[in-house]
């Protein structure tokens, strides 16, 4: 099993690169996943973001189990946070963003009100991490797309402001955060949904956690869409049944090689790609404590 690498380079840099433009800005936008709202984020998002005003946004929503995402946004709420779901890629959800960071900025703009200042636009910066969706949002809340470049080491460039209506302007560098896999679950959880990469960790060790995962909470869906003839579920501590069943999958599939034997490699890539696709309906990997 390969062993995943935390590195903590990445992680003091992405600090760093947040805490400075923290000071350009009002609050701060938080992408998470909704399938994993843990995994997805950083632990240490508190300390990072220094007490800036943040709207918790759960991405991907049109994917996650709808009663889990209803459990996460209490949970959120006790803890004193507003979260809302969305999904980025058709906008469900997107317009509510800016009304909800007037809310959140509501006091200082009182403040600015009774002083007799002229409120100006709420500036925010969205911060998660890799493929949570982060561009997708800026696009949408532009109505345009925009080329995002990323933060790379050792270029400056001048920070671009995006408006986003009449009352909010968007830092165009969304800040990358970094999911802390020490723990092998979070790491296969972020695997499994697809946020990072294949490589960092073996194919086959990914499906054979989906598979355990799905036959335990979401075995319906899975028999279903691969036609598996199991008459119960089977039984998600047995390593011979979790291979069974992608070895099924692969036959199902036609994934073959010389001799008959199943590519197992195939049949994982096919479970992941249509687990990820939806194709197997709504899925959550995480629910609240
Ligand atoms: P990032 O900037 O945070 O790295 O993420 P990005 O916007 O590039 O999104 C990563 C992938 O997630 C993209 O898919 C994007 O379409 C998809 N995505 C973003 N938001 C949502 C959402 O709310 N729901 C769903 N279902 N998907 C979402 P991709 O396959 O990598 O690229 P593409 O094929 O869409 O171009």
């Amino acid at each position: 099993m390969t062993t995943i690498q935390w590195f903590p380079g990445h992680m003091t840099r992405a600090r760093r690169q947040i805490q400075d433009k923290l000071k350009l800005i009002d609050c701060v936008i938080e992408l998470i996943d909704a399938r994993l709202p843990l995994s997805s984020r950083n632990p240490m998002i508190d300390e990072i973001l220094l007490g800036k005003p943040r709207l918790i946004i759960m991405n991907k929503a049109d994917l996650a189990d709808l009663e889990v995402t209803r459990k996460w946004l209490d949970y959120f709420k006790k803890q004193g946070h507003v979260a809302f779901p969305v999904d980025a890629s058709t906008g469900t959800g997107v317009k509510e963003i800016p009304a909800q960071l007037k809310l959140l900025m509501k006091a200082k703009i009182d403040k600015q009100i009774s002083k007799g200042m002229n409120p100006r636009s709420i500036r925010a910066l969205i911060v998660g991490i890799p493929n949570v969706g982060k561009s997708t949002l800026i696009n949408k809340l532009a109505g345009r797309s925009i080329a995002i470049t990323g933060d790379r080491p050792g270029v400056t460039k001048g920070q671009q402001w995006i408006k986003v209506g009449k009352e909010m302007e968007l830092l165009d560098t969304p800040g990358i955060l970094w999911p802390k896999f020490e723990d092998m679950n979070v790491g296969y959880r972020l695997a499994v949904t697809g946020a990072i990469k294949e490589e960092i960790m073996n194919l086959e060790d990914i499906a054979f956690f989906a598979v355990k995962y799905l036959s335990k909470y979401y075995w319906e869906p899975m028999k279903e869409r691969f036609g598996l003839q199991n008459e119960t579920p089977i039984d998600p501590e047995s390593s011979d049944e979790i291979i069974k069943v992608l070895e099924d999958i692969g036959r199902k599939r036609g994934c073959l090689m010389s001799g008959g034997r199943v590519d197992i490699e195939k049949a994982s890539r096919i479970l992941l790609h249509d687990l990820r696709a939806g194709k197997m309906g709504r899925f959550s990997m995480e629910e609240p404590f």
